[in-house]
């Protein structure tokens, strides 16, 4: 079983009670991410509208190879945002990597999934942090030697705002050093329909993922939230290239969280999430902006989504 190295997980008190004191009331996305939330994820990345996840698996099973003609083999592969770790040997067997960094914040379903994945690859060696990775990271003196490659699959980075993204980016370079490459899912601008679709499926998984935020108030934070008179909102913006998921009170409505009262208006809404879309020349703007250098990208013939491998700045470009 590996060993968990917990660090800060981030004040999920503070941050609902500050968000929802917010003219338009916000709670930060990464606090889907308790047990349940994540396991909704999963679900997610299940579902026929959902394209992000099937399509990032395809390119990675078809570009493994190229994928390591830019980042060589046997670098200790540091993923952000790891989740089940689903897709991430497709990238470990690519690379031939010996051991495994997984990083996340959702601590107890880390912990699951790091020794499941200990289990299945004997020979690897896993070292999960359950944390936050918009936090200073220290990695495991263990690896304080290896050559680095991170991992940030899922478009994970479009949860940030391009100036949050750019900085989170630059922190990546920071903690995994000047000789680092990166591995980057981002998903691309597409018919916005196609895009709703994926954020408000029929089966409702994701009402159910965002509204699963509501549960967390009302179990953790002493919480009487009517979740039964919110309603899963997803939005396009199309000047901001972002879907929004919201929670709309659907008529007026009053609750409290830890001891603090908040009304809400029928129809005023909680904005729980924003996933950026990016065009291929804005995500090479973005690597260059954040300290890493483009050195390839794949999409699929739809060009629904798109993989890229970065390298570190300040190091003369390879191959
Ligand atoms: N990499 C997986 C999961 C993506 S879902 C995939 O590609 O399918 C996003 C993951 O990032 C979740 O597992 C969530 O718990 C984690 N996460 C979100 N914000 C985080 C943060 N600030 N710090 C650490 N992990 C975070
Ligand atoms: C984790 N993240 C990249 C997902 C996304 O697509 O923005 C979370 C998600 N939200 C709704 N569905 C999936």
């Amino acid at each position: 079983m590996p060993q968990l190295i917990d660090v800060l997980v981030g004040d999920f008190e503070q941050a609902v009670l500050t968000g929802l004191a917010q003219p338009q009331k916000v709670i930060p996305a990464r606090f889907f991410y308790d047990r349940r939330g994540s396991e909704l994820f999963e679900q997610i990345t299940q579902l026929p509208e959902y394209y992000p996840t099937r399509t990032e698996t395809a390119l990675l099973r078809a570009h493994g190879e190229d994928i390591a003609r830019y980042t060589g083999t046997g670098r200790t592969v540091v993923e952000f945002g790891s989740g089940s770790s689903a897709k991430t040997p497709l990238l470990l067997s690519a690379v031939r990597a010996n051991t495994y960094v997984p990083i996340d914040i959702s601590g107890p379903f880390l912990a699951d999934a790091a020794a499941g994945l200990a289990k299945a690859y004997p020979n690897l060696k896993v070292l999960p942090i359950a944390g936050d990775f918009t936090q200073p990271l220290r990695l495991p003196d263990a690896i304080a030697a290896d050559a680095l490659l991170g991992f940030f699959p899922g478009s994970t980075i479009g949860n940030f705002a391009p100036r949050q993204a750019i900085d989170l980016l630059r922190s990546f370079a920071a903690t995994l050093g000047e000789d680092a490459r990166l591995v980057i899912g981002i998903d691309l601008r597409k018919n916005p329909r196609l895009i709703e679709t994926a954020y408000d499926d029929a089966g409702g998984v994701t009402a159910a993922f965002n509204l699963n935020l509501l549960h967390r108030i009302n179990n953790e934070l002493d919480g009487d939230v009517p979740i039964e008179l919110f309603e899963h909102r997803a939005v396009w913006q199309d000047a901001l290239g972002r879907i929004e998921m919201h929670l709309a009170a659907s008529r007026d409505l009053s609750f409290e969280v830890a001891g603090r009262r908040f009304a809400m208006k029928a129809g005023e809404t909680i904005h729980t999430e924003n996933s950026y879309k990016y065009r291929p020349e804005e995500a090479r703007l973005l690597a260059r902006a954040s300290g890493w250098e483009p050195m390839a990208a794949w999409c699929d013939a739809d060009a629904l989504f798109s993989l890229h491998v970065w390298q570190a700045q300040g190091r003369k470009l390879e191959p």
